[in-house]
């Protein structure tokens, strides 16, 4: 490889003059994770709509999307039962002094749903979620410590923000780690909480960000069952980035191993702000002691929205669409990669897979693969899991390699 150079961003384009107006009034541009200073050069930062599995900038590129909104946009962005069942809920109302009828057929059908629900909250983001399944250990069990996998990824706030700024070492006292899928660092950190263990927290799999993932062990999903019911503890799957891509029953189903908790967003109403808890009963009066709460998470347009989502996708079988393309993906990519004589590792499951290259200093080579690949029209990211969708069609998938091989070519330059 003699040289990687991305391709250079067009100097006067509506993104460009976007961004110079952003920086001037919001701080960095734009805050978190979307913000597309760290993607790599070409990368639009503002969009102008988005329809299937297909996103346009405000410069008018269209782009075949593998980050689906990083997860929430399941059956395709603007699906049209998902956006009627919104819009009918929000002519009656949306934000009221209480929820609409819509709020109990979405927990029935979530609990008929998740065969380890016996019940569910609902709020608006993961963070929402993971913080109120933490909570709700806590309550239930008397107790402090938590275990969280070194490197996971759980939400926004001090309690489990990947950041430290701000941040005070009292804010994570009680969390415990562990290293995922690795059966005696949980039994030390068992070890370590001694009669203070209140829940494990683990990730549907590994999927930290600029790692490649790791799908869990049975052996380690058991022992983590095992640890829970020996301790009296809590297990919480967090399923808000996997859940409904793997299977609508809960990433775990197929595991054989049903957590006690597990939180939820991302998915769950293609699109539209809402996240839930599903419990079990011997933590259904813990849920009701705990004070979760927010302005807007009765909100009921984004329930209708779920309700339309998640009969879709049971409709369909959303799951198994989204492996046969994510497995469409995965072997065309490496049939690629192997003729242009380019090392690549894909992990994680198909509906969202991580395409790494081998020996790629600070990610050089995958960025100018994304930056090339974009250029001739897909979406891809260099670092993150990728998301597939309900809308992504075989044609869309070798369309979508097409730009692919481009990005091969390109990093072979
Ligand atoms: C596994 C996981 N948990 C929790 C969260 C937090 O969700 P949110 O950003 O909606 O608060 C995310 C978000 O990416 C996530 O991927």
């Amino acid at each position: 490889m003699s040289q990687i150079v991305a391709p250079p961003l067009r100097a006067n384009s509506a993104d460009t003059a976007l961004r110079a107006r952003a920086h001037r009034v919001i701080p960095g541009g734009l805050w978190g994770h979307l913000n597309a200073d760290r993607m790599p050069e070409g990368y639009p930062q503002f969009f102008a709509s988005a329809e299937g599995c297909r996103v346009r900038d405000v410069d008018g590129r269209e782009f075949i999307d593998f980050m689906c909104s990083w997860g929430p946009i399941v059956l395709g962005h603007h699906h049209p039962a998902v956006e009627a069942a919104a819009r009918s809920q929000a002519a009656f109302g949306d934000c009221m002094n209480g929820p609409a009828p819509v709020l109990v057929d979405l927990a029935e059908l979530l609990v008929d749903l998740v065969p380890h629900a016996d019940w569910c909250i609902f709020g608006k983001n993961g963070t929402d979620a993971t913080t109120a399944c933490v909570t709700i250990a806590r309550a239930a069990t008397g107790r402090r410590k938590i275990l969280v996998a070194t490197g996971a990824y759980h939400g926004a706030i001090p309690w489990c923000s990947p950041s430290v700024a701000g941040v005070t070492e009292e804010d994570r006292a009680h969390l415990l780690p562990y290293v995922f899928n690795d059966t005696a660092s949980v039994a030390a950190a068992v070890e370590a909480a001694g009669t203070d263990l209140a829940g494990v927290l683990v990730s549907a799999f590994r999927h930290d960000f600029g790692f490649a993932q790791e799908l869990p062990t049975p052996a380690f999903a058991q022992a983590l069952r095992a640890a829970c019911d020996a301790a009296g503890a809590a297990l919480i799957v967090d399923d808000v980035r996997a859940g409904f891509r793997i299977d609508l029953g809960g990433s775990w189903e197929p595991l054989g191993v049903r957590p006690d908790l597990s939180a939820w967003s991302k998915a769950i109403a293609n699109g539209h702000a809402l996240a839930a808890v599903t419990g079990r009963d011997w933590l259904r009066e813990a849920a009701m002691s705990v004070y979760t709460t927010g302005s807007f998470w009765c909100g009921s347009a984004s329930m209708a929205a779920a309700m339309a989502t998640l009969t879709e996708l049971r409709r369909i079988d959303g799951p198994a669409h989204m492996r046969a393309m994510g497995e469409r993906l995965r072997a065309g990519l490496a049939e690629r990669a192997a003729h242009y004589g380019v090392a690549i590792s894909q992990t994680g499951p198909a509906q969202m897979p991580t395409l790494l290259f081998d020996d790629d200093i600070e990610w050089r080579k995958g960025f100018a693969f994304c930056a090339e690949a974009l250029r001739h029209g897909a979406y891809f990211h260099p670092k993150h899991n990728m998301f597939l969708s309900c809308a992504h069609t075989e044609a869309d998938i070798d369309a979508a390699l097409v730009a692919a091989e481009a990005g091969f070519r390109f990093v072979t330059r």
